[in-house]
């Protein structure tokens, strides 16, 4: 069915307009305006006006009052197979792998497990709230073309890439440089730049990668600019071992992408919990970004990520589930577990700065803020209506709560997927 061209939304709009600082609960980069209808035409966001002026009859009319409209969450680094090892116990990051992860990701060699696993994935991210996305499928090319598949025909933002891997890994899970190359270019020429899909050369981290498919992976990111680049940096300390003991000639584990020449401004690395200031230095001056991953950190035992130190050196970060690490698609836990990882360093995350990193300042750092992360008009509609509190203990904190932050905070600590009542991607409702 062709969705409707012209649609309203009435309802409570919550956005950015700047970047908050830091501690501030009171900012004027917040843009809240209760009770306002929120226009639509052919999948852009074209407007906004009060409740009280409702629009003509060309305009088909979505009726959330009382319901709080955002722009749909960015998760910057997640795993599209992992699902089917989400919350499994007992195990830290490289041990994790060998026992859950890896033989749960050899599946996806068949083609027909890849499909239903990228349409399973992707209906999941849009029922958590989530719009857009960067994600790591498996080494195999049919899971990377699955996943570009399956988020066109949903019309959604995604940015994904076949995953290089060509050792420390088990069979069915290497891949070899020459023909790694290969499938990259042959990826790259059909899904990046076509319609909402970008491309990113995927090293799952430096321990599974030779120096020479490091060094071809640096080669496709100045051979095609505009793609992107997605990657593991410094999680977990056994890992950060390894890989200093495989790259002694680097400063630091970052240190090894950027000999590579994979750090940039189209950089996505996940975690960065054991990084230095020369690193932050590093991430500031390239324009790469942090995708924090709190409730995998917690979940494994990584460590606390210091957000504080890179927000200071000026390093860019945004916020990322890191299923099946992370115990949750839904970007609300991972806000509400970055408070606590703060919290355990003396620091307190406003939800403004949670909200923003999960929204525009992914879009920024992304190089996407034209197209996602607001409700600025030109943006594509890609909007998630959420209730303000599901069940009578977040009720009565509600009703109890002075302010907007204090509101919008108890909204982002006490929900989840549960407070999601619609989703919008491009103008297009999508039914639950
Ligand atoms: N490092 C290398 N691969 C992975 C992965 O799949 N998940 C996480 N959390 N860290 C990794
Ligand atoms: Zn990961």
């Amino acid at each position: 069915m062709t969705p409707p061209s012209r649609l309203a939304l009435r309802g409570d709009l919550l956005d950015f307009t700047a970047t908050p600082d830091w501690g501030a609960t009171a900012s004027a980069a917040v843009r809240y305006r209760p009770d306002h209808w929120l226009l639509i035409d052919a999948g852009r966001i074209v407007g906004a006006q009060p409740g009280a002026q409702a629009p003509d009859a060309s305009w088909a009319q979505f009726d959330h009052r009382g319901q709080l409209i955002l722009p749909g969450f960015i998760d910057t680094h997640v795993h599209s197979p992992q699902l089917d090892v989400i919350a499994s116990y007992g195990t830290e990051l490289l041990d994790w792998l060998n026992t859950y992860t890896f033989p749960a990701e050899q599946r996806y060699a068949d083609a027909g497990e890849a499909a239903a696993g990228a349409a399973r994935f992707l209906d999941a991210l849009l029922a958590h709230g989530t719009t857009s996305a960067v994600v790591f499928p498996t080494v195999h090319k049919v899971s990377a073309d699955a996943l570009f598949a399956a988020a066109q025909a949903r019309g959604m933002r995604l940015i994904t890439g076949k995953v290089l891997m060509d050792r420390h890994a088990p069979d069915g899970l290497r891949d070899d440089v020459a023909q790694a190359e290969r499938d990259c270019v042959d990826l790259i020429q059909r899904w990046h730049g076509t319609d909402r899909l970008a491309y990113a050369v995927t090293v799952r981290f430096a321990p599974t990668s030779t120096p020479e498919q490091l060094a071809m992976a640096g080669g496709l990111c100045q051979s095609h600019p505009g793609v992107y680049m997605q990657t593991h940096v410094a999680e977990n300390r056994d890992e950060v071992r390894w890989a200093r003991e495989l790259f002694p000639e680097a400063r630091s584990y970052l240190d090894v992408y950027a000999r590579a020449g994979l750090l940039n401004e189209r950089s996505v690395l996940a975690h960065g919990i054991w990084l230095d200031d020369a690193d932050r230095a590093a991430l500031r001056d390239s324009g790469a970004q942090i995708a924090h991953s709190p409730s995998s950190n917690l979940f494994l035992g990584s460590g606390l990520f210091d957000w504080r130190a890179a927000e200071a050196a000026g390093a860019a970060v945004s916020v990322a589930t890191d299923v099946g690490g992370g115990t949750s698609l839904c970007q609300l836990k991972s806000l509400a577990d970055a408070y606590k990882v703060q919290a355990m360093a003396g620091q307190r995350l406003t939800a403004w700065k949670a909200l923003h990193a999960a929204t525009r300042g992914a879009a920024q750092a992304l190089h996407l803020a034209d197209e996602i992360g607001s409700l600025e008009p030109g943006c594509m509609a890609d909007v998630c209506v959420w209730d303000w509190a599901a069940g009578p203990v977040a009720q009565r904190r509600l009703a109890v709560a002075h302010d907007l932050h204090e509101k919008v905070f108890a909204w982002m600590t006490l929900g989840d997927e549960r407070n999601l009542a619609a989703t919008y991607v491009a103008g297009r409702r999508i039914q639950a």
